[in-house]
């Protein structure tokens, strides 16, 4: 094989040049004379029934420097008419995966359409998604005296989201407890004994007002039974005694401290208390105590029992108002 192989490069050799001096250098220079400027018929003697080697070229060619002048020659359409293909092509059957190429995302601005869009005319039934009703409890405040109680409830929750005072209820119309209401921008209602105790009309007033819990406070009228029922765990009353001590009809006010001062008692109290259809019994929910001291008057004891009223009375209502979200049967 390799006598053959430089038999052919010194022949080549001397074919181009002339030279009668063969060396075995031209396998070097050569191979791309053989491939490209070849003799035939000298190739085909010298390589005849040899495998021919042929080295990669080795020659530098360094990147053209012709400057080659865009073609000026014109060149009509083709007029050769070309039928479309007739090849049916099935669709591509090769999975592509998905790119994993990065693309960000584009920063162009894009202006907004001034294309006019016509109104859908698609008809959407109503919504059935269930929207429970609003979370604000409603409460309403009965009061027929001064309303130091009504008021700390009011101002209590007066910034609460989930509680609010919309309504005071009064049998007097002169009752210090309205003024306070209307300061704070609160509706009221004035109730009399015949409506009171001979309709229910008062229940279609607290319905209005969406009244969900009511809190009596110094509301001297025994409560009928239709709001007992209507009401049921969801009307507290505050009374300046530790119940069932020193209640019942009659026990109000300055009589209630002056029965605890006549009595001895070495402690009285507030009790705060669910409302039924008798005074002072409904279930009681709280209680706080004070002392009563030897030489404390019935005004005394007052104001005592009047600062535990002022301090628990709304906390306890937040309390139950959260507790107390069932409906109301109005
Ligand atoms: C309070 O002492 C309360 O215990 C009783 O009535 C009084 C009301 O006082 N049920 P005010 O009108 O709140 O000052």
């Amino acid at each position: 094989m390799d006598i053959g192989f430089l038999t052919l490069d010194i022949r080549l050799f001397d074919w181009f040049s002339g030279s009668k001096s063969p060396t075995s250098n031209v396998n070097l220079f050569c191979p791309h004379i053989k491939n490209n400027c070849l003799n035939p018929p000298a190739f085909a003697e010298a390589s005849a029934g040899k495998p021919v080697y042929r080295l990669p070229s080795t020659v530098h060619r360094p990147p053209s420097t012709v400057h080659r002048l865009p073609s000026t020659v014109h060149r009509p359409p083709s007029t050769v008419h070309r039928p479309p293909s007739t090849v049916h092509r099935l669709p591509s059957t090769l999975h592509r995966p998905p790119s994993t190429v990065y693309r960000p995302p584009s920063t162009v601005h894009r202006l907004p359409s001034t294309v006019y869009r016509p109104s859908s005319t698609v008809h959407r039934p109503p919504s059935t998604v269930y929207r429970p009703p609003s979370t604000v409890q409603h409460i309403a405040i009965f009061a027929s005296g001064a309303g130091s109680n009504a008021r700390k409830i009011i101002e209590y929750f007066k910034n609460a989201t989930d509680v609010r005072v919309a309504l005071v209820v009064s049998n007097k119309k002169d009752a210090g407890v309205l003024d306070i209401a209307r300061e704070h921008g609160i509706p009221t209602h004035i109730i009399d004994r015949s409506s009171f105790y001979g309709t229910e009309d008062l229940l279609g007033i607290l319905k209005k007002h969406d009244i969900g819990f009511i809190v009596l406070a110094g509301f001297l009228w025994l409560i009928p039974s239709y709001l007992v029922q209507a009401y049921e765990k969801k009307m507290v009353n505050i009374h300046p005694a530790l119940l069932p001590q020193f209640g019942g009809k009659g026990m109000y006010g300055m009589h209630v401290h002056e029965a605890v001062k006549a009595s001895g008692a070495a402690e009285t109290g507030i009790t705060i208390h669910f409302v039924n259809e008798h005074y002072d019994e409904g279930d009681i929910v709280f209680q706080e105590r004070c002392a009563v001291l030897p030489e404390d008057t019935p005004a005394d004891i007052a104001r005592k029992v009047q600062r535990l009223e002022h301090l628990y009375f709304p906390k306890v209502v937040e309390k139950l108002v959260s507790a107390s979200n069932n409906p109301i049967n109005f």
